[in-house]
């Protein structure tokens, strides 16, 4: 008879491999796994006729039992991720690379002047296919420029205001509580223009994708030839790290695409950290307050903590310095 633990173990590998075929089932390895399967049937089989003939050693065999099917469900559980983790790439975009953003640490601030060459290629290069309209030109103030160059650049747009007195809609120049112009109408428009592919509103995209920060820079600069018998239709471009592998919108930066103010030479993995940096202060524009609040909070917080531990020690000195003698014979 087989014992209850070698029994359960054989049950767990067997579901293990049923999981492990299910999700491998749309490829041709599953039929390998399932021949794995057999084999595991059989060791468990064959230990367990043994078992029950040489009762003496029956406790090895049980044990081997065990491990043999623990053992084989372990490496079919490998076998199978290995399998899955290629298939999810295909389908859900290539694993992305880590980088240490200066404003990753516990008390680290973004990079303004990062902010700000961010915002010029924003402006010269995505605007023309994203809006950000989460954006008001005065959340820039202090954050990537001065007050008056805000201003000047807000007056640079014409917005559509009104009505007047006449009930006639009027054109004004932009001020600084105007939300960042869109490049297109409404989402139809921008269809239209982009072979039906819609450019999302980048205001949030660093919180909208998994590890956002790390994946828009990787996909800025992951255009790449595609690889021999990957065939991608006309109007979209191969870019390993966007699920599917294809994307709409074509590669946008290349060297020198972007005139920096400060000089900074506008390299294209320069301008991809840049707007990056400035996408995710755009998602998070609370990020320093929050951090320079939370520090403040842990030393007011630590402070409080010692004083209490102060005054709780002063207040139970009394009671565990003194000494209490029961005399019991008068
Ligand atoms: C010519 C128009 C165009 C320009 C310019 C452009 N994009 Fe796009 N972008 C698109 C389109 C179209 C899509 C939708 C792609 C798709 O769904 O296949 C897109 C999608 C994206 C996405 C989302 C990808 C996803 O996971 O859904 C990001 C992020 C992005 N663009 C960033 C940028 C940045 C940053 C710039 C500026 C450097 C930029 N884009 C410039 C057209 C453009």
């Amino acid at each position: 008879m087989l014992s209850r633990a070698a029994k359960r173990a054989v049950l767990a590998a067997r579901s293990c491999v049923l999981a492990a075929e299910s999700s491998t089932s749309s490829l041709s390895s599953s039929s390998a796994s399932i021949s794995f399967f057999n084999r595991t049937i059989k060791t468990g089989a064959s230990s367990t006729s043994s078992s029950s003939s040489q009762a003496s050693s029956s406790n090895t065999n049980r044990g081997y039992a065990a491990g043999a099917a623990l053992g084989s469900a372990l490496s079919v559980a490998a076998v199978s991720t290995t399998f899955v983790a290629s298939a999810d790439e295909a389908e859900h975009g290539l694993h992305l690379p880590q980088y240490s953003w200066p404003h990753d640490g516990l008390f680290d601030a973004y990079d303004h002047a990062s902010i700000r060459r961010g915002h010029q290629v924003y402006q010269q290069v995505c605007a023309a296919c994203h809006s950000l309209n989460q954006i008001c030109y005065r959340n820039l103030v202090d954050v990537a420029y001065t007050e008056q160059e805000v201003k000047t650049m807000a007056e640079e747009i014409e917005i559509t205001d009104g009505p007047d007195d006449t009930g006639e809609m009027f054109e004004r120049p932009g001020k600084l509580s105007d939300r960042l112009p869109s490049p297109y109408a409404n989402e139809e428009g921008a269809r239209y223009a982009n072979n039906g592919a819609y450019p999302p509103d980048l205001s949030l995209i660093t919180k909208a994708r998994h590890d956002g920060i790390n994946y828009v820079f990787a996909l800025l600069l992951g255009y790449r030839d595609a690889p021999a018998g990957i065939e991608i239709r006309d109007g979209l471009y191969y870019n390993p790290y966007f699920p599917g592998g294809a994307i709409a919108m074509p590669k946008m930066l290349v060297d020198g695409g972007v005139e920096y103010d400060d000089g900074t030479i506008a390299t294209e993995t320069q301008m991809a950290k840049d707007v990056t940096t400035f996408l995710a202060w755009a998602a998070e524009p609370e990020h320093d307050d929050r951090k320079l609040m939370g520090a403040k909070w842990m030393f007011a917080m630590a402070l409080l903590t010692v004083t209490a531990v102060y005054q709780k020690r002063y207040i139970w000195s009394q009671l565990k310095s003194r000494r209490v003698i029961v005399d019991a014979v008068r």
